[in-house]
């Protein structure tokens, strides 16, 4: 199917700037194209506008927006869009379930369901039958499932927003792959937004960016993407260590695999601690037994003397210390950053963590606001949390953690969905964070920000031998 845009914009309801404008493009059916562009220059928007996900009540368009020749929500049954969080479109517990469930909605035959099942899973070589559990699929396999349940209904026009963000490299290759495969015949167009733009450049025909003025450009054959900026970076000694985990292992309740089996590590003022490994090794959960919101159900994790300075309990693991002395102390940050905001207003976001902590108003907004600026969201002061672009979700959670100047930091995956400029700002305050004396805990995929920073690795590997893809 095609897409024609001429003079489209967006802006949302609750906006007074618009998300994207002056648009003007054309992609050919069959064609293939990569999107890319700022965090928040429009991205999400223009494709959740072409699945006709963007209705008035969202907001007002100007100008034509159409694929194949009609309205994109005339062309909702021919149209398939897959987001980045696969936990997120999973809804069924067993895989074919998962698959079908699109069809079924849109009223196929049930005769016709299950063998267009069966052609979307082999579409996206899903190397396990119908009856495979969701839940015990990796992060790499959830995404090619949901991709094959977007398949599923012969889409004319395949939307993908950023599909491989949580996915360890492993994994992301298997999705492109499974895109690869799945787009051969050249029935579907693809439209595919990546901040990771390399890995994509072989599949697709040609690249588009949407500038930051509104408008889309097309970048020239053979374009790269630009060389990552890396912090300079003063060398440092070990420096003490402020948390210990010891054996420390968490294992859920009523399941008899480990999320996470007995590790040891040491986090130590001055220092990175990164920790990397395939999805599904306990990554996240490590972070959350250091962070001290989670207490490890065999060994421990316990905190030191310039950590627990202050404290009228000091002898307890941080898993048990009240609310406001945790975050003044480690700041956290996690995969899903919506799941944190607790505010209505960015600014506040940012200054509530300070106010709680015993900073004065107007300590904590000068705070505040000298972190919006240096992260590029000034101008969202006054926003929602909950509608910020994903990018920029990141990016205020990042700055939420440093708003209190804790003695640690533990972030999981800090420059998720950045471009170049947002990650090269990203990665250099964190940078002067080790330079302030602060222990961090970074669990990444992102290979540059590990290499930019880390000054210990910890990689973590399946305690079970990983299933053949
Ligand atoms: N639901 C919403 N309500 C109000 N404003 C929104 C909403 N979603 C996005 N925006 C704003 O619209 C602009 C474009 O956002 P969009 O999500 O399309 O950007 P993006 O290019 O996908 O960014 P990223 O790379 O960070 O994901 C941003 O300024 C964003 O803050
Ligand atoms: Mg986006």
């Amino acid at each position: 199917m095609a897409v024609r845009a001429a003079g489209w914009g967006f802006r949302y309801g609750s906006r007074r700037a618009w998300a994207l404008r002056d648009l003007d493009l054309r992609v050919e059916p069959g064609e293939r194209v990569l999107l890319t562009g700022a965090s928040g220059s429009g991205k999400s928007t223009l494709l959740a506008a072409l699945a006709g996900l963007l209705g008035p009540d969202a907001g007002d368009a100007e100008g034509r927006l159409e694929v194949d020749g009609g309205v994109p929500r005339s062309r909702r049954a021919r149209t398939a869009i897959v987001f980045q969080d696969p936990d997120a479109q999973l809804v069924m517990t067993r895989a074919g379930d998962d698959v079908a469930f699109g069809p079924e909605n849109a009223g196929v035959a049930p005769e016709r369901i299950w063998p267009a099942v069966d052609r979307a899973l082999a579409a996206v070589g899903f190397p396990y039958g119908r009856d495979r559990a969701t839940a015990a699929l990796s992060g790499g396999q959830k995404q090619r499932l949901v991709l094959a349940g977007a398949l599923a209904g012969d889409p004319g026009l395949l939307l993908l927003d950023e599909p491989t963000a949580q996915l360890d490299p492993d994994g992301a290759a298997l999705v492109r792959s499974a895109v690869a495969r799945a787009l051969a015949d050249r029935r579907a167009t693809l439209l595919v937004v990546d901040h990771d733009a390399e890995p994509w450049l072989p599949l697709v025909d040609r690249v588009v960016e949407l500038t930051p003025d509104g408008g889309a450009r097309e970048l020239p054959a053979g374009w790269r993407p630009a060389p990552l900026r890396l912090p300079g970076r003063r060398p440092h000694l070990p420096g003490q260590v402020l948390l210990r985990a010891e054996q420390a292992g968490f294992t859920h309740r009523g399941s008899r695999a480990p999320a996470l089996p007995p590790t040891d590590v040491a986090v130590r003022a001055g220092r990175t601690l990164a920790v990397t490994g395939p999805n599904g090794t306990g990554k996240s959960t490590l972070a959350l037994l250091l962070a001290g919101l989670r207490a490890p159900t065999s060994g421990a994790v316990t905190a030191t003397a310039p950590l627990t300075a202050g404290l009228r309990r000091p002898d307890r693991p941080p898993h048990r210390w009240p609310a406001e002395e945790l975050v003044r102390r480690i700041g956290t940050v996690f995969q899903h950053p919506e799941h944190q905001f607790l505010t209505g207003r960015v600014r506040d976001e940012l200054a509530l963590g300070p106010l709680r902590t015993g900073s004065g108003d107007s300590e904590a907004h000068r705070r505040a606001d000298e972190l919006l600026e240096r992260l590029g969201l000034a101008a969202l002061a006054e926003a929602n949390p909950f509608t910020l672009s994903g990018g920029q979700q990141r990016r205020l959670s990042v700055a939420t953690a440093l708003a209190t100047r804790p003695g640690v930091l533990v972030l999981d995956e800090p420059t998720f969905g950045q471009d170049r400029d947002t990650w090269g700002e990203l990665v250099a305050l964190l940078a002067e964070q080790q330079e302030e004396d602060r222990g961090m805990v970074l669990v990444s995929h992102d290979a540059a920000v590990v290499g930019a920073l880390a000054d210990d690795v910890l990689d973590l590997r399946p305690v079970v031998p990983a299933v053949p893809a």
